[in-house]
């Protein structure tokens, strides 16, 4: 059984997602830890509630990245709780080579839009803004690049015109709790190839 580890900033929807995934035995899949860089972030609490273990660990002292060290230690607790995908759900730190390299290939991401559109923060906002009028959730396996990755699994969410940010990302959310478990659960099963940028999973 693949054993998972979740990373979260934030209100943990998409780890929510996971856990209920896992408890109706939808992936072959256990997690292992929950981490923060958010002392405060509902994600810990929706982790404990479920009995999974979970920590906060300091990011140190930059915005959208974590101190060197500081990056090691996630590594490492990872490592020990025997983690062999690393999913993140709404961490909002862009992880760098050294954390990727310790886990090839198995680093996964939710972003709110159809990527390539819209990478980065509040893509909701950013289609909004543009004028699209679809956009949507796109997992995808996480390199070096900003939100740039083989994609792994999309969803599209047509924008309304009465769409406020925060009707348009509520919708968006919807979406993302479907396909960020589908991925995992592909993942889980070993049922997905990488060549080059495409992700291919047989017939879905
Ligand atoms: C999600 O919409 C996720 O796609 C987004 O943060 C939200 C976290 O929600 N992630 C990013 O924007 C990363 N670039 P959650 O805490 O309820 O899962």
């Amino acid at each position: 059984m693949l054993t998972i580890g979740v990373l979260a900033s934030g209100k943990g929807t998409n780890l929510q997602a996971i856990i209920d995934a896992i408890g109706r035995k939808e992936i072959p899949a256990k997690i292992g830890i929950v981490l923060s860089d958010n002392r405060d972030a509902y994600a810990l609490i929706r982790a404990e509630k479920a009995k999974i273990k979970s920590l906060y660990i300091s990011p140190g002292k930059f915005k959208t990245y974590l101190e060197k060290k500081v990056e090691k230690n996630y590594v490492q607790v990872l490592k020990k709780e025997g983690v062999e995908l690393v999913c993140l759900a709404g961490f909002m730190r862009v992880l760098k080579r050294d954390f990727l390299n310790a886990f090839p290939e198995k680093v996964i991401n939710i972003h709110p839009a159809f990527l390539p559109s819209f990478p980065g923060l509040e893509s909701w906002k950013q289609a909004l803004n543009y004028g699209v009028k679809f956009t949507g959730a796109t997992v995808h396996f996480v390199e070096e690049g900003v939100d740039s990755g083989p994609i792994i699994l999309q969803a599209v969410v047509l924008v309304k015109d009465d769409d406020t940010p925060e009707t348009l990302h509520q919708r968006i959310q919807e979406k993302e709790h479907i396909i960020y478990p589908q991925a995992i659960k592909l993942i889980a099963e070993r049922r997905i190839k990488i060549k080059g940028r495409r992700v291919l999973a047989g017939d879905l």
